[in-house]
């Protein structure tokens, strides 16, 4: 874990943006998308083997959850692409780079969950929004603004994670 990606060369483009600046973006697009790629995949450990009063509707929101996260994925591995990068989305990949601790496997409770996923869907949150002000001293206003969108889907889905636990 926390192993960094290495910053690939970037391609010729006719993006305005120089060289150097489209490396480390490059870079910080693909740490991200590794820890999409881990909170999709956690997401799913949830929806598969939540239990309690509350499994149809939890069980389907952790699927919804997954979806937008895939989808967010889609949207930062696509950027680096564009900037002249390669995107580098394996599983393999993602579990070398992502920066969240582990999803506990042997969890089946309805709170338990929902705690495990509040505590990572934070750490997540709140790399992105970092992300957004990294993206935007590098002078790239739209990845700024990719990452923007993308934090506040993840915020929202805090919010909806973070209500069912209280009381
Ligand atoms: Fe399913």
């Amino acid at each position: 874990m926390n192993r960094p990606l290495t910053a690939e060369p970037v391609r010729k483009t006719r993006l305005g943006i120089a060289e150097g600046n489209r490396t480390e973006l490059v870079a910080l697009l693909n740490a991200r998308l590794a820890d999409l790629t881990d909170h999709a995949l956690a997401l799913k450990q949830a929806h598969w083997n939540v239990k309690g009063p509350q499994f149809v509707q939890l069980h389907e929101m952790f699927d919804e959850m997954v979806a937008e996260a895939q989808a967010y994925a889609d949207l930062v591995a696509e950027r680096a692409v564009m900037l002249g990068g390669q995107a580098v989305g394996t599983v393999q990949a993602a579990a070398s780079a992502t920066q969240l601790p582990a999803y506990p496997t042997g969890i089946t409770s309805a709170p338990q969950h929902l705690e495990a996923t509040a505590e990572r869907l934070g750490l997540l949150a709140n790399s992105i929004r970092t992300a957004i002000d990294t993206a935007t001293g590098t002078g790239d206003a739209d990845t700024a603004d990719l990452f923007t969108e993308v934090s506040r889907g993840l915020d929202k889905q805090l919010w909806y994670v973070e209500a069912h636990l209280e009381r």
